[in-house]
């Protein structure tokens, strides 16, 4: 089969990882009789330096056009200023709008030979398999109004958490898919006893789960789900919850899998191209240096071939030589190794 993938490496590490990522896809592609066409585009920081803005119209528009992107990372200390009047993440969370991609599924599981590197104990971690899927082009990051004003003599800044409910049941209804493949529960996580956003998200979270009896679905608060992310991590399948609440809580669930270096995720809508990114940011104090971890974004194209292309089968190559290397005892910096990016990704195409 024959794919188009638009590369948007970005700043940092990101140019690294992908690079590695592209290496893995290129074996994948003759082992498995496929044609992967890849073209690269600036996004980002670099962008911004080249040309003035971090997503360009031509870049979006490639990026439409494509199967699929394939994202490194955006930002750096170089393009922090806040009063700049672009930033490489507005580009981000404008590809992100302008694809249609509102899921942002982000797998965490625990490797038994990486439990060390978790500051969680060994136990808490037994049987850890997560799937966040994070609602990714509304609530808090997009909703209007949105800025600064002056009232009454005072600045003031407003940000505004708005959901329509196709918003949500769109979301809610890939969340109770992804739990059929998996271990039928679906973790709703709102701040219902406050927001009024959330109660509009519980309403249709209990009107999708009455339409999947075969779903057990809880409704779970989300400072209560941080506590349980941590206390309890293993009693979580699917996890479905507003942009900002799973920005944060990914975050927080990344610990459980000892290196936030080994993150994939993908980003879907209704159709079109996904979006697959690592979930580690650009890593400034590492870049360059190729040491990286590249595990993120090769697990980030397994999730590209799976979702995307529907290629079940060499998804899963991907993630079982991932998991054997891991369990060989081949590791990077991040996880307390002498691999570089470059090794690292050839002991995992030597499994394939
Ligand atoms: C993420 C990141 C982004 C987000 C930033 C870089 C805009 O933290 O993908 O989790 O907040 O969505
Ligand atoms: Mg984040």
């Amino acid at each position: 089969m024959n794919f188009k993938i638009t590369l948007l490496p970005g700043d940092g590490i990101g140019p690294e990882v992908v690079a590695e990522a592209v290496r893995v896809l290129d074996a994948i592609a003759s082992k498995h009789g496929h044609s992967f066409k890849f073209t690269e585009r600036l996004m980002g920081g670099c962008s911004i330096d080249k040309f003035g803005s971090s997503l360009t119209d031509e870049t979006l528009a490639d990026c439409k056009s494509a199967d699929a992107v394939l994202l490194g990372a955006v930002g750096g200390p170089k393009w922090d200023d806040p009063s700049a009047k672009d930033r490489p993440e507005r580009g981000l969370l404008a590809l992100r709008k302008g694809l249609g991609v509102f899921a942002n599924l982000r797998p965490v599981k625990a490797h038994s030979a990486l439990m060390e590197w978790s500051p969680l104990k060994p136990e808490k971690l037994k049987g850890v398999d997560i799937m966040v899927v994070r609602e990714l082009t509304g609530g808090l990051y997009f909703g209007w109004p949105k800025g600064r004003d002056v009232k009454d003599g005072r600045e003031r800044a407003v940000d505004t958490l708005e959901y329509y409910d196709y918003e949500v049941k769109r979301v809610m209804e890939l969340a109770f898919k992804l739990a059929k493949g998996r271990k039928k529960k679906v973790a709703s996580v709102d701040k219902a006893n406050v927001l009024e956003s959330s109660r509009l998200w519980r309403q249709i979270a209990a009107q999708t789960g009455k339409e999947n009896p075969g779903i057990e679905l809880e409704h779970v608060l989300v400072d209560t789900a941080s506590m349980k992310l941590i206390t309890s991590p293993a009693s979580f399948d699917v996890v479905v919850t507003e942009n900002m609440f799973g920005d944060i809580l990914t975050d927080e669930a990344s610990v459980l899998a000892g290196s936030m270096g080994m993150l994939p995720s993908a980003s879907l809508g209704e159709s079109g191209a996904g979006l697959f990114e690592p979930v580690h940011g650009s890593a400034p104090d590492i870049a360059g240096r190729g040491i990286a971890n590249p595990i993120g974004a090769i697990l980030s194209s397994a999730m590209m071939l799976r979702h995307s292309f529907k290629l079940e089968a060499e998804a899963a190559s991907i993630e079982k030589a991932v998991d054997d290397v891991i369990t060989s005892g081949a590791r990077t910096a991040d996880i307390g190794g002498k691999l570089t990016t470059r090794q690292m990704t050839d002991e995992i195409i030597k499994r394939m």
